[in-house]
């Protein structure tokens, strides 16, 4: 089958805050730059984040990068590379303010400065005190810094594929890659797109857990496009679980309510954080947060009629600043807790939000993999930014706002990165004869029906299987089962087919798709976690309770072939400062 092919410098799947950054700097810089969404550009996921991005610009209470860096190691248990994290705390102010002069409708102080919010894990003098480092816009930071980079991007002439879902990379013999295979989702056609840079930012892959703060659309289909690529994913054990969803609902309420004085009770009205985290109380990293819920709920000190969940108390703000600060959670929580804050507290419950593993990177964004007694070569003409890749500035357990941050200091780095790589080089390769022919079988076998699995039934036995094999709380012989479990779902999620397309919708073409990518990242989740034999951040056994720096303090690499592990360093050399060498975690 011939396809009809296109030719860009550099094409981008995704269309979120990493995407959109990242391709900001390409069109500015005068490149040909494709960006490819299976929805509107702004309503990927990015614009569902709430409480606000993390920069120390210290408006609000002394602050310093140094402490914020600090405090990004702390949270990741010591499992994030200390150059990664260096660079980023170090570029926040800047990126902060370029958004701030694209036009993104911060809030604002009194003397014109950009509202500061404290937030969990984020802290004065090495863990002194909480600090307001959180840049806020009400409780939809995200959806303001979504639009304004679109709106710059339409300005820039970015060219936008939208409902469009790229398939697979397209790899030259020495590994290179060349573009990707993109579908377009109306008409079902699969399009070659040729370019001397891909840029993979299709986000997080939530929708592996049943409950979960995450979209619908994000189903790791950059990682399942890197795996099939032969490309390993790291530490992908690591599931950070948001305190505070909506019990029931799984929505997510932000972090921002504790930062502005909310607080947590259990059935006793206790504040049971207190107890927990004697310092930063409700506001200690997620980990330390979810753990601590856990263990109310299981000795009996859940709210409701199962005591399955714990509140969130936050009435004591009072009507103006929930109006003012909070609006969004108001709504969510008459929506779908049926409560009104202003009176009542809201059931929350920990909730699976995000990844903290992905495809492997360094700071420019660019995809690195092992090689020989190399750990970090690089694959050329592919990167990742976003959720979807792995830096690694998370670790174990990323703090909150550090998500926004990283997307647009790596989308910008990787921006940065490919304009220079392309000024010395604009030509295109020639592509291989079997550019298409992976995405054009799996596209045949689902069109033949063969293995007749269905797509419902086969993504609720995934969801299902992570969500009580890979909870906040682990143990080895309920990872093991759930090896077992998940390496068969995922062989049935390689067998599903469209039966009868006239009867069906190109959706279905999609689901079954988007199905394949999540059913290799259930794998990779599962297969990580019972081998790592330690407990780090999110990543909590209860067969082995301690951190063990001298068998785990290394990342995690799955491959999708053979479904085998390897294990890479982590760097604890910061780029210009003193390491932070590990010790024992307490808020
Ligand atoms: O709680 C929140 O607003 C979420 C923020 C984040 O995940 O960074």
């Amino acid at each position: 089958m011939a396809l009809a092919r296109r030719q860009f410098d550099a094409v981008i799947v995704g269309g979120g805050g990493s995407g959109l950054r990242c391709s900001l700097q390409l069109a500015e810089a005068g490149l040909r730059v494709a960006v490819f969404s299976k929805v509107f550009p702004t309503r990927s996921h990015t614009v569902a984040a709430q409480g606000g991005i993390g920069a120390s610009l210290g408006n609000m209470s002394e602050d310093h990068w140094l402490w914020h860096m600090y405090d990004t190691i702390k949270g990741s248990d010591y499992l994030g590379d200390q150059d990664a994290i260096e660079f980023m705390c170090r570029e926040a102010a800047q990126c902060v303010y370029e958004l701030e002069h694209f036009g993104m409708p911060f809030d604002r102080n009194a003397d014109g400065t950009i509202y500061q919010r404290p937030f969990g894990g984020h802290s004065q003098n090495f863990g002194e005190k909480p600090v307001h480092r959180s840049c806020a816009a009400a409780d939809r930071t995200g959806h303001a810094m979504l639009h304004t980079l679109y709106q710059r991007n339409v300005r820039a002439n970015t060219q936008f594929f939208v409902e469009w879902m790229a398939l697979d990379l397209i790899r030259a013999q020495d590994g290179s890659i060349l573009g990707v295979v993109a579908l377009e989702m109306e008409t079902g056609e699969p399009v070659i797109f040729q370019a001397k840079a891909t840029v993979l930012a299709t986000g997080g892959a939530g929708r592996i857990y049943q409950s979960s703060t995450n979209a619908f659309i994000n189903t790791g289909d950059g990682l399942g496009m890197a795996a099939r690529a032969g490309i390993p994913l790291e530490d992908m054990e690591f599931w950070q679980f948001h305190p505070t969803g909506v019990a029931g609902a799984g929505v997510l309420i932000t972090e921002g309510v504790r930062g502005e004085g909310g607080y947590l009770l259990n059935s006793q009205g206790e504040r049971f954080m207190e107890r927990y985290a004697p310092t930063m109380k409700d506001l200690a990293s997620r980990d330390v947060v979810s753990r601590s819920m856990d263990q109310e709920i299981k000795e009996g000190r859940g709210v409701g009629h199962e005591k399955d969940h714990v509140l969130l108390k936050l009435d004591h703000l009072g009507a103006e600043t929930i109006m003012k600060r909070l609006p969004g959670i108001r709504e969510i929580a008459m929506n779908f807790a049926n409560v009104d804050p202003i009176k009542e507290p809201i059931p929350v419950v920990p909730t699976c939000h995000y990844m903290m593993g992905g495809i492997p990177t360094n700071v420019h964004g660019q995809v690195v993999v092992p090689q020989g007694d190399v750990p970090n070569a690089v694959v050329p003409g592919l990167y990742a930014v976003g959720e979807c890749a792995c830096v690694s500035v998370h670790g174990a357990n990323r703090l909150g706002t550090n998500s926004l941050l990283d997307l647009v200091v790596f989308g910008r780095a990787a921006g940065n990165h490919v304009t220079a790589y392309l000024q010395a080089d604009r030509s295109q390769r020639d592509l291989p004869g079997d550019a298409a022919d992976l995405p054009l079988s799996r596209l045949a076998r689902l069109e033949s029906g063969a293995g007749g699995e269905s797509v419902a039934e086969v993504g609720l036995a995934m969801r299902k299987c992570v969500q009580s094999h890979s909870g906040v709380f682990r143990t080895g012989a309920l990872l093991a089962e759930g090896v077992q479990r998940i390496r068969d779902i995922a062989q049935r999620a390689r067998n599903t087919g469209i039966k009868d397309r006239s009867k069906t919708f190109n959706t279905a073409r999609i689901e079954a798709l988007e199905l394949e990518n999540l059913a290799l990242i259930a794998e990779a989740t599962l297969v990580s976690g019972e081998a790592r034999k330690e407990s780090r951040g999110a990543h909590a056994r209860e067969d082995f309770q301690d951190r063990d720096d001298r068998n785990w303090l290394k990342h995690s690499l799955w491959y999708a072939e053979g479904s085998r592990l390897a294990y890479k360093p982590v760097n604890l050399k910061p780029l210009t400062v003193e390491s932070f060498e590990p010790k024992v975690r307490v808020y």
